[in-house]
């Protein structure tokens, strides 16, 4: 558990810019070999109109997408790369990677949003805000 400094929005991640084209509607198309990754596998994209998802690269060079915001108050969840979970920095709830909650106090499963890669293509649909 961390101190104040996380309840302004939770964990931070560098942004992935969506370029023109890649969100239709409510569909992404991600070209994830052109996506600068950091060490930790993780960035935010913020798409119009849905929220906000993180989109990772695990080490074996899959990837995994989860809805970003924590489903208790909010805030922008991490990913524990030790416990193999998505973490929020705010109140400790832990989730696993499909989204179900393995500690509270969320009681909400983090919405994960349904994926699929085509090509070098990693195709996310969104759910709408
Ligand atoms: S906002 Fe995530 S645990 Fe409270």
């Amino acid at each position: 558990m961390g101190g104040c400094a996380f309840l302004k929005g939770g964990a931070s991640h560098p942004q992935y810019a969506l370029a023109a084209g890649q969100q239709q509607d409510a569909t992404l198309r991600l070209p994830v070999s052109q996506m600068a990754f950091p060490p930790d596998g993780v960035l935010l994209v913020e798409p119009s109109g849905s929220p906000k998802v993180l989109v990772r690269k695990t080490l074996e060079g899959t990837y995994e997408v989860a809805t970003a915001k924590c489903t208790h108050w909010g805030c922008i969840v991490a990913w524990d790369a030790d416990k193999k979970c998505w973490s929020c920095p705010c109140h400790g709830s832990r989730f696993a990677p499909d989204g179900k909650v393995l500690e509270g106090p969320a009681s909400d499963p983090l919405p994960i949003p349904q994926h699929r890669m085509e090509g070098g293509l990693l195709v996310i649909e969104l759910q709408r805000a």
